[in-house]
């Protein structure tokens, strides 16, 4: 038998899909998620490989119908585990370069659509983990919309916690991450998913994955 279903959001690459084939690995039903379906298709080709169901949805997080769309499949998958993944990564511009698309995207993505996603499905919801950043607790240079969004999601993420409810929360902060195999100076990828699941495991509040070190 299948462990608890977990939705990946924005598992079609880079951390979201490691962690969507790690989670499979384990024992998890997955329902990935993002925009691009020949990865979202390859991933679940893959995935059931591991002898656990794996679906997907398609839905663009910047738009309150994607949004929608999303939560009315979770609810109807009995989602237990909600792994808020999706993100738009940090343009590296300064503030008089960011314009208004990239302010509504950055922060439809990466704050609003985490928040209306947990608010929609917590009923069911048995753990959340919030893949947040170093930047949601360092402030810097050329990050500011990044910065924003993140250090939203924190804010939102530790008031939540001091609230009744049944479900678990965890934020990961981590530094940059090797996503894709020659970016240097970054943590390696089974590392960062072997911390997160033990996290969870652990019931842990917060997880900060500091590569610097
Ligand atoms: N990688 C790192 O070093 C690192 C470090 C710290 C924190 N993080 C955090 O980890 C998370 C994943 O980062 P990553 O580096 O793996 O990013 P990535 O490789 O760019 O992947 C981003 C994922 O989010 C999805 N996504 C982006 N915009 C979307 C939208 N409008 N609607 C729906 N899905 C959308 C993408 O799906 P589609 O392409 O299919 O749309 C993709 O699956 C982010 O929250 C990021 O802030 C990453």
């Amino acid at each position: 038998m299948s462990l608890n279903k977990v939705l990946i959001t924005g598992s079609s690459s880079g951390l979201g899909n490691y962690m969507a084939l790690y989670f499979s690995k384990k024992g998890h039903d997955v329902l990935l998620h993002g925009r691009d379906e020949i990865k979202l298709k390859d991933t679940k080709n893959k995935i059931i490989k591991n002898n656990v169901k794996a679906e997907y949805i398609i839905s663009d997080l910047s738009e309150k119908q994607g949004v929608q769309e999303l939560c009315k499949k979770a609810k109807s998958e009995n989602i237990k585990i909600l792994v808020n993944n999706a993100g738009i990564i940090c343009p590296n511009l300064p503030f008089e370069k960011i314009n208004n698309e990239i302010i509504d995207q950055m922060i439809l993505v990466n704050l609003i659509a985490p928040i209306k996603i947990i608010n929609s499905i917590s009923d069911n919801l048995e753990q959340v983990i919030n893949i947040n950043s170093m930047v949601g607790l360092e402030a810097k240079k050329n990050r500011t919309l990044y910065a924003a969004g993140k250090w939203g999601l924190k804010g939102f993420s530790d008031s939540l916690k001091q609230e009744e409810k049944i479900y678990k929360i965890l934020d990961v902060y981590p530094t940059n991450i090797k996503t894709w195999p020659d970016r240097e100076n970054s943590m390696e990828i089974e590392y960062v998913l072997e911390k997160i699941y033990q996290a969870m495991l652990d019931s842990k509040s917060e997880l900060i994955l500091d590569g610097r070190k």
